[in-house]
């Protein structure tokens, strides 16, 4: 089982993802990583444990469909059978859902459908909720619409600041999101 990662900027969960496969709790190879973010931190993590990696903004390009077309040619590659997105903060369009219908997964850091998009954590904050979360899902043509596999919740408690619970949230990915791309991975396996 070979996994490309997608991220676009800290990729705290893609060291989580990294470093459950050389631990053998993630029976998959971490076999490339895309960025769409030239500054991206992740950059170095992909540099420090030697995955190959390819960095390209889709502005660098004349459409959205030769931005989709070199990011497949490098899957193809790679030999690539899932796409893991972790803080990947672009739509996958029709062509790379096309290719690998069913086999692209997304964590989201909230209790979807509640606060989809971009900001979810200060969201859920600023909203006063009282529960918030973390879900990975299969990745459609929505935002954060696809078909929900996991959810893990976070009671927000009393004196808690944004970054506690920020902190909080990721510790939860970091555990969850290995878990799920194993479970998921080989429950696929078994089947095909
Ligand atoms: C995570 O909270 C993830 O759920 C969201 O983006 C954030 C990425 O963080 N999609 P990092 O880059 O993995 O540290």
């Amino acid at each position: 089982m070979r996994i490309a990662l997608f991220a676009s900027g800290n990729g705290s969960n893609v060291e989580a993802i990294i470093q459950a496969s050389l631990e053998g709790r993630l029976d998959a190879e971490i076999a490339c990583l895309f960025c769409d973010n030239p500054h991206a931190y992740v950059i170095e993590r992909a540099i420090k444990h030697n995955i190959p990696f390819f960095v390209c903004a889709p502005q660098q390009c004349a459409t959205r469909e030769k931005w989709e077309g070199f990011i497949l040619s490098f899957l193809e590659t790679h030999q690539v059978d899932w796409i893991v997105l972790a803080g990947f903060m672009r739509i996958i369009g029709q062509p790379l859902l096309n290719r690998f219908p069913n086999r692209i997964l997304n964590i989201h850091p909230s209790l979807l459908p509640a606060f989809p998009g971009k900001n979810s954590i200060k969201e859920a904050f600023d909203a006063k909720a009282t529960h918030t979360g973390v879900t990975v899902h299969y990745v459609d043509n929505g935002i954060d619409t696809g078909p929900v596999i996991a959810q893990e919740e976070v009671a927000i408690q009393d004196g808690w600041d944004l970054e506690t619970l920020e902190e909080a949230i990721h510790q939860i990915e970091h555990r969850l999101y290995p878990e799920i791309i194993q479970q998921v991975t080989k429950k696929e396996c078994a089947y095909s």
